[in-house]
């Protein structure tokens, strides 16, 4: 039988669907809008109008944990869905047996969420490792693991900057003094391999609304060994051993990671949750990160050859898909390019360029030209931050 050769990463774009049709480069915020999803989304009204509209959105997230798991190279029992990142480090948190390791270790480049589930966790202390507001290494982590960590807390790829981290280094680390690892892969899922297997982590958290395709109002949890912790206590029916039981009186907990699931998930982000992963299922991935990395190293070269100030990674490998142009008002800029058909993501002191698999060198031309006649345009109104 002849293998069938995945899909060239450009061959994603025919799946944009307008009004996205300009440049989006904005996936480290939220996915561009797809074929896929606006079927799964008619799709999702149709099966409400019709009887069993429950069993058919069990099915979606029946179907979103396996893709999932397939993703991050999981069992599917392993996975959980939960409605955003947030809850799915909470829940993470809240499986651990922590005893004298009353410490959290995480960096200043945490996405804030993040961080604040573990500043909210009583009767622990949160350690930050690297510089703020936002730099870090696995150097940084791996000089402040002590016998009192409990949890290492490493984004994979960090929201600002796009940093890549060697999480494997810091979980050896990490596992060889007695701690647990949780990689927040949200700035990675869809857009460069994943394997939780590889990276040695504990837990793994990741939304669809990003680089994954789909939409915000889903996230997955990773759990190594969901049986082993306590019981959670944030929890609702779907979070039972049989959830269609339907008993009130009872409180039990599955061994798989669905014991970490609580009510009713979103219907929309589940079935476009199905849609986004399909799409990035089909892509080699290794192909996209390759394909990331140069438009990436294109930009910044081309972006300082005009003057402006980017942040880059210290090396190829340690840098995430997006790009990070610093400006004092990020937010005006991008509104400007905006309007000229480029969709960016503005935040905190930079401008965030995001590339996927349907990025092209067009797209890349196309936000260098704006970059620079808005940077004409701020000079001559006094409008942006000329320089
Ligand atoms: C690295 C990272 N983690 C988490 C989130 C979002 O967390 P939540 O799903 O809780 O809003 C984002 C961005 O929105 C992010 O960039």
């Amino acid at each position: 039988m002849t293998a069938v050769a995945p899909p060239q990463p450009a061959s994603l774009r025919q799946r944009l669907s307008a009004p996205t049709l300009g440049a989006h480069l904005a996936a480290c915020s939220i996915a561009p809008r797809t074929s896929e999803v606006d079927h799964a989304l008619r799709r999702m009204l149709d099966d409400l109008g019709r009887p069993g509209f429950w069993q058919a959105c069990e099915h979606q997230a029946t179907l979103a944990r396996e893709l999932f798991a397939r993703l991050v190279g999981a069992d599917v029992d392993q996975v959980a869905i939960l409605p955003n990142a947030s809850v799915a480090a909470y829940q993470a948190a809240a499986s651990r047996r922590w005893g004298r390791r009353r410490e959290i270790l995480t960096t200043y480049a945490e996405f804030p969420g993040i961080a604040h589930v573990w500043l909210a966790r009583k009767g622990m202390r949160v350690r930050w490792c690297g510089s703020p507001p936002g730099t870090v290494s696995a150097d940084d982590y791996l000089a402040q693991i002590t016998d009192r960590t409990g949890l290492v807390s490493v984004p994979l790829v960090t929201y600002r900057d796009s940093v890549r981290l060697d999480v494997r280094r810091v979980a050896d680390a990490a596992h060889a003094a007695g701690a647990a690892v949780l990689v927040d892969a949200y700035q990675a899922a869809g857009v460069m391999p994943l394997d939780v297997g590889a990276m040695g982590c504990d837990y793994l958290v990741a939304g669809t609304g990003k680089y994954l395709l789909g939409l915000p109002g889903l996230a997955f949890l990773y759990v190594r060994q969901p049986g082993a912790g306590p019981a959670p206590t944030l929890t609702g029916w779907l979070g039972r051993a049989a959830p269609h039981t339907l008993r009130a009186t009872v409180l039990d907990s599955p061994p798989h990671a669905r014991r970490y699931e609580t009510g009713t998930p979103a219907a929309a982000a589940v079935y476009a949750a199905v849609a986004g992963l399909s799409l990035v299922n089909d892509l080699d991935l290794q192909q996209v990160r390759r394909h990331t990395q140069r438009l990436i190293a294109t930009t910044a070269r081309r972006l300082r050859a005009q003057g402006e100030m980017v942040r880059m990674a210290s090396a190829p490998d340690a840098q995430g898909a997006h790009l990070a142009l610093v400006d004092a008002h990020p937010e005006a800029m991008s509104v400007w390019l905006g309007h000229r058909g480029i969709v960016t993501a503005p935040r905190s002191g930079v401008l965030r360029l995001a590339t996927h698999a349907y990025t092209t060198d067009e797209d890349i031309d196309a936000a260098c030209e704006a970059v620079a006649a808005y940077r004409h345009h701020a000079g001559h109104h006094r409008s942006g931050t000329p320089r």
